[in-house]
């Protein structure tokens, strides 16, 4: 059977980590294109593997009718965009997370997902990973009781990616700590919980350590490369929420930067039977009773490539016409809990959920 062709339209961090290695070890798959504005980027991609055509301009090969499928890896702004124009070229669709900037766009993706018939998923991996998988199957067997509060905390002392470059500039990325890190959160809590529906929502965001680039005074900065000394800082550096949903609560403290000392990454899920704390990307501990006894597990798994299982999942998909976990009507949700959090910062008030 012929492989599946596959493009990589944007030839930086994420593709490079996760999406191109893991096409690659897929044995029913081929990398026929990698695209990206910055020339050197894709060029280094065919050298770097030794496959494929670099290419600058997407609609160079949109309507390649041997190509199949494509990775969305720019940055948020483009992310609706190029999805709409692939899925409407008969092509299948993983784009990055999160979905989108702001919650129409990525209900218009969805609308495109729905007429076009093509799969689009959203690159939420955490839905993926070992130990989201086993928390997500103890709450299906009834393990934790009834989960009534889900409490998130994805907070670090100060660690705002490429400040004042695209990460921290609202039209290019549509929010900060939320739209960034807050979405794998939310979006792992959804998973685990059944994908709830949203009902209603009130949060507050805040851009305070960073908005005053030049002074701003950090113990880490990721993708620092990026960074602009003279930029833009016009997004949420912390945010707070309670979200209704049709089951759980779901509240949440998050920050790229709070002047808090310790770092702190992990969700809460709060039963009347267990509970669970689950340090995000790691193992989880199980509290229980059993004969009357209170009880402690710490969960060890042996760990699968999370990027991996949502490659091969994708491929999976294209094949058979499936709709997976990442599918865009599970992704939608967290989008309209994201929107929902900022619109209520905005008129300061409790946002009802369409
Ligand atoms: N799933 C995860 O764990 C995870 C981790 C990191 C980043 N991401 C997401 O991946 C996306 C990219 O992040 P990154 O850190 O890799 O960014 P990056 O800046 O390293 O790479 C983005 C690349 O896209 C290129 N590009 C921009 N517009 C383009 C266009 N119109 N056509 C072709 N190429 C274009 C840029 O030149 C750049 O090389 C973001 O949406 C981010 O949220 C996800």
């Amino acid at each position: 059977m012929s492989k599946i062709k596959v493009a990589i339209i944007g030839c930086g961090t994420i593709a490079n980590s996760s999406h191109i290695p893991s096409y690659l070890k897929n044995d029913e798959v081929e990398i026929k294109y990698f695209c990206d504005i910055i020339p050197e980027k894709a060029a280094a991609c065919v050298e770097k593997y030794g496959c494929g055509t670099a290419v600058v301009d997407y609609h160079d090969f949109l309507n390649d009718p041997d190509l199949d499928a494509v990775s969305v890896c720019t940055h948020n702004d483009f992310h609706s965009i190029i999805s709409i124009d692939f899925m409407k070229a008969g092509k299948n669709v993983l784009c990055e997370k999160p979905a989108a900037r702001i919650l129409s766009e990525a209900l218009e993706m969805q609308k495109v997902a729905h007429e076009t018939g093509k799969i689009l998923n959203i690159g939420v991996c955490n839905r993926f990973n070992t130990y989201v998988m086993k928390i997500k199957e103890l709450i299906d067997n009834g393990e934790l009781g009834e989960v009534y509060h889900v409490y998130a905390s994805f907070r670090k002392h100060r660690s705002i990616p490429g400040i004042g470059g695209d990460f921290t500039i609202k039209a290019k990325s549509g929010g900060g700590a939320l739209i960034d890190w807050g979405v794998h959160f939310l979006d792992l809590i959804m998973y685990c919980c059944g994908d709830p529906k949203p009902l209603t929502a009130s949060g507050e965001s805040f851009c305070k350590l960073g908005k005053d680039i030049k002074n701003y005074t950090y113990k880490s900065m990721w993708a620092e490369d990026t960074a602009d000394m003279n930029g833009t800082f016009d997004v949420d550096d912390s945010v707070v929420g309670v979200v209704r949903t049709s089951g759980p609560v779901i509240s949440f403290n998050g920050a790229w930067a709070q002047n808090v000392g310790k770092d702190e990454m992990f969700i809460d899920f709060m039963g009347d039977k267990s509970g669970i704390r689950l340090n995000y990307c790691s193992n989880f501990t199980l509290w229980s009773v059993k004969n009357g006894m209170l009880t402690e597990t710490v969960v060890e798994a042996k760990e699968t490539n999370m990027y991996q299982n949502e490659i091969n999942d994708f491929i999976r998909c294209i094949k058979t016409g499936d709709h997976n976990q990442q599918y865009i009507d599970n992704a939608v949700l967290t989008s309209k809990i994201m929107q929902a959090i900022y619109d209520s910062s905005e008129i300061k008030k409790e946002i009802t959920i369409q």
